[in-house]
């Protein structure tokens, strides 16, 4: 898929999915968020620069840690989620914000103006990750510090065929490269190549509970990447992909919902 493609598939459709997220996915996000903030350890007073932010969830929390006197620059490709946040963001005091719709690969941002870069499960959506990790480094101040964290390798990811089931629905690729900056080293060497030093990865098993099957088709279909597709499917294509995610997913059912095994990998890093 064309890097151009590419973005808009996941601007409009992460445009569609903002209603469906939190609903979909705050809870299960949610170790991977706690780790990743525990990592980058954000003091009072510095300037955070987040990429691919969504509804805000990370913002706000980052924002708390910050005050007083510390600056949030919160950036997501897709309209919908930099207004969430923007919404997000009103109730919180004692820092100076914004919240920009741009590219993680191309931030509309002056060099050396961030203490700290933090991106939670962006990433895999990104058409270069390197771009996107090289815009961290050029953001961040000399000594400043990031903080990211990914989906792991994909046969560690129970929910991983949904992918493939919405793919041959639609004849292309939704979303091509989600798990290879997972999978080995790949996310150490990106980071290696964009310049960051002083890198510690480390991974975590994961479990995603859903309470029905409602929410596991809702957070797979739209709450996700694959929302733009989905969109488009009528009634009976959307019956056949929810049963064929369903029986992918069968091994996971516990009692009335799911508990569905993922993984997730977490690197921090220096600019010097
Ligand atoms: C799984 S959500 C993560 C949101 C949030 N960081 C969190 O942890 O809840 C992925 C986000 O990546 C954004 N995204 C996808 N491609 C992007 C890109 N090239 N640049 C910036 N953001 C992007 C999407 O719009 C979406 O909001």
């Amino acid at each position: 898929m064309k890097p151009d493609l590419q973005r808009r598939v996941q601007r409009y459709g992460w445009d569609k999915a903002a209603e469906y997220y939190e609903n979909s996915w705050e809870r299960q996000l949610r170790p991977a968020q706690d780790r990743m903030l525990e990592m980058a350890d954000l003091k009072s007073g510095e300037t955070v620069l987040e990429t691919a932010c969504g509804t805000g969830l990370v913002t706000e929390r980052a924002a708390v840690a910050v005050a007083p006197g510390g600056e949030i620059i919160a950036t997501d490709l897709s309209g919908e989620m930099t207004k969430a946040t923007a919404d997000r963001l009103q109730k919180t005091n004692g820092i100076s914000r914004s919240v920009i719709r741009a590219d993680a690969e191309a931030l509309p941002l002056d060099d050396s103006i961030a203490d700290a870069a933090i991106c939670s499960l962006g990433v895999m959506y990104f058409p270069d990750p390197l771009q996107g990790f090289m815009e961290m480094h050029r953001v961040l101040k000399p000594g400043g510090r990031t903080s990211v964290v990914i989906w792991g390798e994909r046969k560690k990811c129970g929910w991983a065929d949904i992918f493939p089931i919405v793919e041959k629905r639609v004849a292309s690729d939704v979303c091509p490269m989600f798990f290879q900056q997972g999978t080995g080293n790949t996310l150490e060497m990106t980071m290696v190549h964009a310049g960051f030093e002083d890198i510690r990865c480390e991974r975590r098993d994961v479990e995603l509970t859903y309470d029905d099957v409602e929410t596991a088709v809702m957070a797979a279909f739209q709450g996700g990447p694959v929302a733009l597709a989905y969109q488009k499917f009528d009634e009976e294509t959307r019956h056949g992909a929810h049963e064929e995610y369903l029986a992918s997913i069968a091994p996971f059912r516990n009692g009335n919902g799911y508990t569905i095994p993922g993984e997730f990998v977490f690197a921090t890093a220096k600019k010097t």
